[in-house]
């Protein structure tokens, strides 16, 4: 039968397609998820609206060399995330290497000219325009597809995350493209049905207090003692946070500084790497959740999730709770999707709550007005909408499969390997923001939950009215104590090899976290009698008082550098002009260039929309007038900085 079928592990997708019965596969290559949530739409929304036979599959999980066998009648489609400096995402690396490389080898390679001639497949990119090199992965995919002889359907599409349009850009490039795809295939339009994909059953036999029942443990191995390494982002190392302390002193705001121990784990991290926050979502919001799905006085129901698709998987373990999903697994505070409101009107409580979804879903500008413009999550529009009565037709099948997967948040190192290789420190501002003077305000969901963890590890009874508290004791009560699921990942933001060669660091508010890292490295290799080059530090916040991060270190740090550190501060809202670190960076433009043609590296850290190119134009305008030469020479330089390792970002929006 079908899940027989299921469980035995193919690498290749013809075999996978034949065994389950499919005609569409759908590909991603997916970082933080918003690529993988696309293609299970995608995958879904092909069967329901056209009854094609589709599946989901992480590009990692196949050996895509017999891609020139796969039948004429099948299509792939393909749905890729760009990062950084064009990089794909890390699950899709071996995938794009092979198929960009130089003449990939297939398996039979019939012709070779064109070795994918019978491939039919559709294209989808998720990039960021804020960063140099936009869709790359895509493009650079779909050029090679077409190189080895491949057919596109529709256009390639492309979502920019740097305007946040992402979500409508998939939207509107998906009707073509089904629409080019029916003529295509020669398939119509039906009348679409909600299938549910997973079958949500009530264990009456089991209670939570069952060993067997999974409440959100991120490592059960380590509930019982038994964790073992390597910790990879499926097998997190839940570590103990030695210290965490404020560095503001404002009546407002938070950041922390917080040292996390991974002595007992053998995760290695070099200085510049990032460390990954598993995080959970609040009470406030699980309440919320559960509370507008009708589902509070079913929160801890022992419940059965099984796929009802042999080619999908549960995304977490069973038996469990709807408390524990919506509180460990869903990311319920993220970007609510058009669509899926759409998908919810059919399970509307009332006439006037189904009109009201509806023209949510249909109606763009009416969405974005209502719902993005005040960011809203899921929980806060289905609750304006429906006014007291709660949406409790929606089947929670319809939960797991629309919402993401809650996804880990990552910090910039903030310390020193060389210095220190077990205990590693990140620097994490608390997020939030004040929305309209109606809605709470977005609170970030892992900076509140090492918030909320320091209050009670200090036992503050009485917070700020805007902190919220999360089950920080863990499943069970059995996390007790002080610690948080964590793993690595590594970066390419590194100091240079040589530690005499001269860096110029810009990094405003916590952009500063892996400079604080750069900066303790140099000054202990100085105290070591090795040679160290000069270190610049360009750092903006607020004001001198409240937000000046690590004031109290730097000084420490200089005097074991002497003349060979630097720190340039623009604080902005300490005068009557804003004052940036890119001013600053003009103004001390004669050293920048200098430090630069002795070979300087150059490394930005913070917001990518704005701050970041904004601080790459600076640069390009300092060279230029320093060196006499015409500005778009300057642009010229910096890009060859760039794709030379000179110029290093590690940025974020
Ligand atoms: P502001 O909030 O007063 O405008 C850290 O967040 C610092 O970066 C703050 O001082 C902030 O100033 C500043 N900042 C805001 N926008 C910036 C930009 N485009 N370039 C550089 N710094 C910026």
């Amino acid at each position: 039968n079908d899940t027989s079928v299921a469980s035995i592990a193919t690498r290749s997708i013809i075999t996978k397609l034949q065994d389950s019965d499919r005609d569409v596969v759908v590909f991603y290559g997916s970082q933080t998820g918003t690529a993988e949530d696309y293609a299970s739409r995608l995958a879904k929304e092909g069967h329901s609206r056209f009854g094609l036979k589709t599946m989901v599959a992480d590009i990692e999980e196949y050996d895509l060399e017999d891609l020139d066998t796969l039948p004429e009648d099948k299509v792939a489609i393909f749905v890729m995330a760009t990062y950084g400096e064009g990089e794909p995402t890390d699950n899709a690396v071996s995938f794009y290497e092979f198929i960009t490389g130089e003449d990939p080898t297939f398996s039979e390679m019939e012709d070779p000219e064109q070795p994918l001639k019978n491939l039919k497949y559709v294209a989808f990119g998720l990039g960021n325009n804020t960063y140099e090199h936009y869709n790359e992965v895509i493009e650079r995919l779909n050029d090679a597809l077409l190189k080895l002889g491949a057919k596109r359907i529709g256009e390639v599409g492309m979502g920019d995350d740097g305007t946040g349009t992402m979500e409508e850009d998939f939207l509107s490039w998906k009707e073509e493209m089904w629409a080019e795809f029916a003529k295509h295939v020669g398939i119509q339009e039906r009348e679409a049905v909600y299938e549910p994909a997973f079958k949500v059953e009530d264990k009456d036999e089991l209670t939570i207090d069952d060993a067997s029942v999974y409440l959100g443990e991120f490592n059960k191995a380590h509930l019982q003692g038994t964790e073992s390494a390597p910790f990879l982002p499926h097998n997190p190392y839940v570590a103990p946070i030695t210290s965490c302390r404020e560095l503001f002193k404002s009546d407002s705001r938070n950041c922390l500084h917080v040292e996390i121990d991974l002595q007992d784990s053998n995760l290695k991290f070099t200085t510049g790497d990032h460390i990954a926050v598993w995080p959970q979502n609040s009470d406030k919001e699980v309440d919320r959740f559960l509370s507008v799905l009708g589902l509070t006085a079913k929160r801890n129901d022992v419940i059965h999730v099984t796929p009802l698709d042999p080619t999908t998987k549960v995304p977490f373990p069973n038996p469990t709770t709807y408390d524990t999903v919506v509180r460990y697994h869903l990311e319920i505070c993220g970007v609510v999707s058009r669509q899926f409101l759409a998908s919810l009107a059919a399970f509307a409580p009332s006439d006037e709550a189904k009109t009201a979804i509806t023209k949510l879903g249909n109606e763009k500008d009416h969405f974005s007005e209502v719902v993005t413009s005040r960011y809203l999550n899921i929980a806060q529009v289905l609750e304006r909408i429906s006014s007291g009565e709660t949406w409790s037709s929606v089947p929670f099948s319809l939960i797991i499969e629309s919402i993401n997967h809650i996804q880990p948040r990552y910090y910039s190192i903030s310390s020193s390997s060389y210095v220190d290789k077990t205990k590693p420190h990140i620097t994490v501002v608390v997020e939030s923001i004040p929305t309209t003077a109606e809605a709470d305000p977005l609170q970030g969901v892992a900076s509140n939950y090492l918030l909320d963890l320091k209050y009670k590890q200090e036992g503050i009874k009485n917070p700020r009215p805007s902190a919220v508290s999360y089950a920080t004791d863990g499943p069970r009560g059995r996390y007790a104590g002080n610690k948080i699921p964590v793993h690595i990942r590594h970066s390419n933001f590194k100091l240079p090899s040589n530690p005499a060669t001269p860096i110029i660091m810009v990094g405003p508010g916590t952009g500063v976290a892996p400079f604080r890292g750069f900066v303790i490295e140099r000054a202990a290799q100085a105290a070591a009698g090795v040679p160290v080059g000069t270190s610049v530090l360009f750092f903006g916040s607020r004001n001198r008082t409240e937000d000046f991060l690590y004031s109290e270190e730097w000084d420490a740090l200089g005097e074991k550098l002497g003349d060979k550190f630097k720190l340039v501060t623009a604080f902005s809202r300490q005068g009557p002009e804003k004052v940036y670190v890119q001013h600053r960076l003009v103004e001390n433009a004669e050293l920048v260039n200098k430090l630069l043609q002795e070979g300087a590296y150059f490394y930005v850290c913070g917001d990518a929309s704005r701050m970041a190119k904004d601080v790459s134009a600076s640069l390009a305008k300092i060279i230029s007038q320093q060196r006499g030469i015409a500005e778009e020479q300057g642009e010229e330089i910096v890009k060859s900085m760039r794709a030379q390792n000179l110029y290093q970002e590690d940025v974020w929006s």
